[in-house]
């Protein structure tokens, strides 16, 4: 049974590292490419959702939870595979919303910084899940040398809860303000007249 998750995590890996590749090049280049990377990232972002979704899932299946939860190092690799589950969803409801202009002004690099993030967060899966499968890599030392032990749980502090709190509540509020303005009568009104 362990051949199965070890199967399927080979899709939103490869489909998160293509993804990031696009955003980078759509973002980055211009030209042919740029436009085909921009075109075709919505499906491959799609599609490595449903293949994390596959992956998560045969974790849960495959070992009892008694035995996942008592690892560290299992802990930490359902915490990374959780964590880059969310942020990959939410460039996806991004990437989806926006359609043809996520790549337009500053969404751009909206994308490219929540890529490189969501690009570390499945890198550190993975390299968890090498390790323990028995096949730890370079990339596992890197990690260590940002002060992460990856045989002892990751714990947040809580000066960094606080602060993503308060940017998360920055966003929301961002976001409300934009959403009044842009149904204000006035903007509503040069919108018609340039139309
Ligand atoms: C996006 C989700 C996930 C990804 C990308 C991922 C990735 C990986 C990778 C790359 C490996 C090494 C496989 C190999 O060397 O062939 C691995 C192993 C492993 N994963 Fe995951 N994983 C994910 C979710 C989970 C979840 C949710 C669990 C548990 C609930 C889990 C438990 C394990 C365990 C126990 C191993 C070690 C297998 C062994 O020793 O043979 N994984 N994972």
């Amino acid at each position: 049974m362990t051949g199965i998750h070890h199967m399927l995590v080979h899709f939103p890996e490869a489909f998160w590292a293509l993804a990031t590749l696009m955003i980078l090049v759509g973002a980055l280049s211009r030209g042919r490419l740029a436009e085909i990377a921009q075109a075709a990232l919505l499906p491959v972002l799609v599609l490595s959702l449903l293949a994390a979704l596959a992956a998560i899932v045969s974790g849960f299946l495959v070992w009892p939870m008694e035995a996942n939860l008592a690892s560290p190092l299992v802990r930490n690799h359902i915490l990374m595979a959780l964590w880059s589950l969310g942020l990959w969803t939410l460039i996806t409801a991004l990437a989806w919303q926006a359609r043809d202009a996520a790549f337009i002004d500053s969404r751009r690099w909206a994308l490219v910084f929540l890529a490189l993030l969501g690009g570390g967060l499945f890198a550190i899966t993975g390299t968890l899940g090498g390790h323990l499968a028995g096949a730890p890599t370079a990339f596992s030392a890197l990690v260590g040398a940002l002060g992460w032990n990856v045989y002892t749980t990751f714990y947040v502090p809580y000066w960094v809860l606080a602060v993503m709190v308060l940017v998360g509540l920055g966003c929301a509020w961002l976001g409300v303000r934009e959403f009044r303005q842009s149904r204000s009568p006035k903007r509503v009104k040069s919108r018609v007249t340039i139309s």
